[in-house]
């Protein structure tokens, strides 16, 4: 054992103990590893983002844990992140990836308390899209298995069950409208709603989309492609519908207010159909929107899973005893039917966000990182000195 001192402390660095937290079943941890990093501010992400071969592995600290990512999430939001639009003071460079399912392979000495090396996770943290990822620990949440089912309950799931539950105010034979349904967050607000026993009705732009819905108990898939949305409702919901899990903004979010019933609700989840523009917004008629909503006492209000942190655990906890009972699809789209095949290792996530800017994913898009990305000749094995001060 080695001691140092330091000014005012007395810290201890025990290399023994940092083997034992440190090494995962003697697989060894590289000294580099690749991650992608926003360079450049831009809502186009190919432009924002560098993929980096070299950079050195991350140190957990002492409350941390340092997990190999095995699956990440790309979200609508990849763009709005690499923008800048989180946070307009953001400089670059910065990690990119906000969710991520793999193994810790090492920890802090507090974190061990709760966590083992080997030990499954999710997580909802920034840098995601990293071959290994520092993730505090009282956000890490244990999963069963590395699977990518888990992963599409982070933000997508946990987004459509807060929201509805908080905002929604759903009940039996309530209708509902979710548009962007076939998607990574619509999957979950359809069934979550169904699972209330409302009435479900979900836009998307396919048949194959159209079916999945089906599948997943959705009582009116309507394919914007095939048919007119606001024709559809006029005929079949002349009274309106109650709430609306509004994902597209623009035109849809519009369609959507007119189609809302007598105390009707909008929930504003997102804008996808703004993203890519150099404003992030999609123009809605916002002039006649106070008339429209005196008229019918209804309300469109926003919601931002940043701001209902405190009741994420709650929502994972549901979610995946919902999924482990059989009550819940996680459809994951890891790319299969893309051009180039699926999802595999961080330089797919270029292509991963292109493909959901086409409209072409059904579920929650997944990239996948093999164990086999962390290659040999980057496996010099690192010893994280654990220290802590009296
Ligand atoms: N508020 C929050 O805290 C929060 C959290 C998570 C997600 N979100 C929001 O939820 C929405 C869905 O996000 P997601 O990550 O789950 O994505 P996603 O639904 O998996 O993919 C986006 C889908 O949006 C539909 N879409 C319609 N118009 C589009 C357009 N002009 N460009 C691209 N896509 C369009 C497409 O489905 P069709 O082809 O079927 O139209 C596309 O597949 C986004 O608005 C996102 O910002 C919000």
């Amino acid at each position: 054992m080695q001691r140092l001192a330091l000014a005012g402390t007395r810290a201890i660095v025990d290399m023994s103990y940092a083997r034992h937290f440190l090494d995962f079943q003697g697989s060894g941890i590289p000294s580099a590893m690749q991650k992608l990093v926003v360079t450049r501010l831009s809502p186009n992400f190919r432009e924002a983002a560098t993929l980096l071969r070299d950079c050195p592995v991350p140190l957990p600290g002492d409350g941390d844990l340092l997990v190999r990512n095995r699956f990440a999430g790309v979200n609508a939001s990849d763009i709005n992140y690499s923008a800048g639009r989180y946070d307009p003071s953001v400089k670059t460079p910065f990690d990119a990836g906000f969710e991520g399912v793999g193994e810790v392979v090492a920890l802090g000495l507090s974190a061990s308390a709760a966590f083992t090396v080997g030990q499954a996770v999710a997580y909802v943290a920034p840098g995601s899209f990293a071959e290994y990822t520092v993730v505090p620990a009282r956000v890490a949440i244990p999963v069963p298995a590395l699977k990518p089912e888990y992963l599409t309950l982070l933000v997508s799931g946990t987004t459509a069950y807060i929201s509805l539950k908080e905002l929604g105010g759903l009940s039996e034979g309530k209708k509902v409208l979710v548009t962007a349904a076939a998607g990574g967050t619509g999957q979950f607000a359809v069934q979550l709603a169904k699972k209330a026993k409302c009435h479900v009705i979900g836009t998307c732009s396919s048949a194959e989309k159209s079916a999945f819905l089906k599948s997943v108990g959705c009582d009116r898939p309507i394919n914007y492609n095939a048919e007119h949305v606001g024709a559809v409702l006029r005929q079949e919901y002349p009274q309106g519908v109650d709430v609306v899990y509004e994902s597209v903004g623009g035109a849809t979010f519009d369609l959507a207010v007119d189609a809302l019933a007598t105390r009707g609700r909008l929930i504003v989840i997102g804008f996808v159909s703004g993203y890519q523009t150099p404003t992030g917004l999609s123009p809605v008629k916002a002039a006649t929107l106070p008339a429209k909503l005196l008229k019918k006492s209804a309300s469109v209000q926003g919601f931002f899973l940043n701001h209902y942190l405190p009741e994420f655990r709650g929502a994972m906890d549901h979610l995946l005893k919902m999924y482990a009972g059989g009550e819940l699809v996680c459809e994951v789209d890891t790319g299969i039917l893309s051009t180039e095949g699926r999802f595999i290792g961080l330089e797919s996530v270029f292509r991963a966000i292109d493909y959901m800017y086409m409209r072409k994913n059904t579920g929650k898009i997944v990239i996948e990182l093999p164990p086999s990305v962390n290659r040999k000749d980057r496996n010099h094995c690192l010893c994280f000195p654990v220290q802590f001060n009296y």
